[in-house]
């Protein structure tokens, strides 16, 4: 990368059809236009990337990684579309990055995925920018990332839905939802509780709720993962049990599956919000204006 680069203030946009209309959103801030990566998929199932580029700058390649495994793909494809075409500093907008979640070997014979898919994305990409990674045993990307990597929280943004949609409580599924529960909480001015979870597979989860002390009629569930759909759904069962009313949830990342949002309906949840973070039905909260701000951030501003 050209270090004079990084002084330039004008970034080129790049998406993939489905992440272009978040990347117009923010790209309007910068008043850029978001520019469409096109993929063609050939009969045997390989992707051809093609990207339109005005020459050497900086560019933002946005795309969000769930169903991962083809996208990561059809992103390193296209990281080297644009550097073929001079762009020298190359930054990856994943609003949702996969593969965080594995971040040791908890088996033996089972593969590293976090640290392979950080290296690849890190080899290509000058910056990596996300939101609210799922991190464990790490506390930061820049741990596991061999370029600028950061990952920003929605908390904010959650918290400022959520204090206009005023429920009694804020509940987060897990210890693991600690700080996300406790941030959106505070925005919000509410008060918070945090379950206790144990998973013993895929779609089985146990949830206890701590015992809620003042009168709840309404709650909300926010997480930062909604997949299968079960944790919410565990959440759900334990509120409607301690005699809550309204039974509301919230995530950032809506990767839900299948027959998730009817088992989510079944168990009492009236409502359901996610970010814009991937693309689905449950999309109310814009993470426009978080990831614009977070192009702001000079190199080597971030922690
Ligand atoms: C786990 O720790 C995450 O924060 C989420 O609670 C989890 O990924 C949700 O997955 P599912 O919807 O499959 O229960």
């Amino acid at each position: 990368m050209n270090p004079a680069a990084t002084h330039r203030q004008e970034l080129e946009f790049h998406a993939f059809s489905e992440t272009l209309a978040l990347c117009q959103e923010v790209a309007a801030r910068f008043n850029e236009p978001a520019r469409l990566i096109r993929v063609h998929r050939f009969p045997d199932g390989e992707s051809l990337v093609r990207v339109e580029s005005r020459g050497p700058s900086r560019a933002v390649v946005m795309r969000s990684l769930d169903d991962p495994n083809s996208k990561l793909v059809e992103l390193l494809f296209a990281a080297d579309a644009l550097r073929r075409h001079g762009v020298d500093e190359l930054i990856l907008v994943a609003p949702y990055l996969a593969y965080m979640r594995q971040d040791r070997a908890f088996r033996e014979g089972e593969a590293v995925s976090q640290q392979v898919v950080a290296a690849a994305l890190g080899a290509a990409f000058d910056r990596v920018i996300t939101v609210d990674a799922h991190l464990h045993r790490i506390a930061r990307l820049a741990e596991v990332f061999p370029c600028e990597a950061r990952s920003v929280s929605a908390a904010d943004t959650l918290g400022e839905w959520c204090e206009k949609a005023g429920h009694d409580l804020v509940v987060g599924p897990d210890e693991e939802s600690l700080s996300l529960a406790r941030a959106v909480a505070e925005r919000a001015g509410r008060p918070f509780v945090v379950c206790s979870k144990s998973r013993s597979g895929d779609r089985e989860v146990k949830v206890s709720l701590p015992s809620l002390h003042t009168p709840t009629r309404s709650a909300l569930i926010v997480d930062d993962i909604g997949s299968s759909g079960v944790t919410l759904e565990a959440v759900a069962h334990a509120l409607r049990a301690a005699g809550v009313e309204v039974i509301d949830a919230a995530v950032v990342h809506a990767l839900f599956r299948e027959d998730a949002l009817d088992r989510l309906r079944d168990a009492g949840v009236a409502s359901l919000v996610s970010s814009d973070s991937v693309a689905h039905p449950t999309n109310r909260i814009s993470l426009a204006p978080l990831l614009a701000d977070a192009l702001r951030q000079p190199l080597g501003a971030e922690g």
